[in-house]
């Protein structure tokens, strides 16, 4: 038999029905509107949500856990901002050795219970040498050059489109609610292009610059195979990352993912507290 280079794990619709029917059953009749997925150091939200249930990954059929550091592996439920949120915290990355379709299993797990939108947050590094490190950006714009992909294999069609349209991955009304709370909190904060590597290995100088001149602002290792899917079935998006450090080469001074988890819990408590306000708004 011919092996394929690419790993393409197919989990099939009905997979998709059973974690779903599992994860609703869980809820016990709670009804989450909102899927929130937290990054690296950021997953302190978790303690804002009110009358919380927790779900271990490990209890949904086909779901994957998380093995990074930083991240819990457990579904938060409950109320956040006046919403009711199913909050993952820990999410799952394709440098952990999972599939881009077990990486957004949850989200398409959060849209067949009903979910219509999504917030994800994450860490990357600050590509745009006019950024700071532990400012804040608004993504309005993603680019992917690799393979990894969550809808390669064949089209769910009950999900969505076999080629779904990326012009608006973001919500621009969500976009304008999130900044104005982040400019009424005396914020700093950026708009900004996304670019996604696989990780788990930092990018180099050459790589950095490369992208500056692509047009990315920040890096990162997460978000965009879930947005991608979030998109494919309908989802609306907003997108936060935590500039937790400026890219490699930009100082002389090397990457280590301890810092990227400080810059994180340094900057949960004012991320959080942005999401909350956001959630109350929309
Ligand atoms: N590169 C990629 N991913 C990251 C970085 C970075 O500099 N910082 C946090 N996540």
């Amino acid at each position: 038999m011919r092996k394929c280079w690419v790993s393409i794990k197919m989990l099939s619709y009905n997979d998709m029905l059973e974690g779903a029917a599992a994860l609703k059953e869980k809820l016990n009749g709670f009804q989450p509107e909102i899927l929130i997925i937290l990054g690296s150091g950021l997953g302190r939200l978790g303690d804002c949500v009110k009358e919380p249930s927790f779900i271990p990954y490990e209890l949904i059929p086909h779901m994957r856990t998380s093995t990074a550091p930083g991240h819990a592996g457990r579904f938060i439920a409950g109320e956040l901002g006046g919403k009711r949120v199913l909050l993952m915290q820990g999410r799952l990355h394709v440098y952990e050795g999972w599939d881009a379709a077990d990486v957004v299993y949850p989200v398409r797990l959060a849209r067949l219970i009903g979910a219509g939108s999504m917030i994800v947050t994450n860490a990357a590094g600050a590509v745009n040498t006019d950024y700071r490190a532990g400012e804040l950006m608004i993504i309005n714009d993603v680019i992917k050059f690799n393979i990894v992909n969550p809808l390669i294999g064949p089209n769910i069609e009950e999900l969505g489109p076999r080629f779904p349209d990326m012009t608006h991955i973001f919500d621009a009304d969500y976009m304008r609610v999130f900044k104005s709370v982040c400019l009424e909190a005396g914020e700093r904060i950026h708009e900004g292009v996304y670019f996604y590597c696989s990780g788990p290995q930092y990018e180099t100088p050459a790589e950095i610059r490369a992208m500056r001149i692509l047009g990315a602002d920040a890096v990162g290792m997460s978000t965009v195979p879930e947005c991608i899917a979030a998109r494919h079935c309908g989802m609306r998006i907003l997108g936060v990352t935590l500039l937790s450090n400026m890219a490699a080469g930009i100082l002389d001074k090397p990457l280590s993912g301890e810092e990227v988890i400080e810059a994180g819990n340094a900057a949960s408590h004012r991320l959080n507290s942005y999401v909350e306000e956001f959630l109350r708004r929309i």
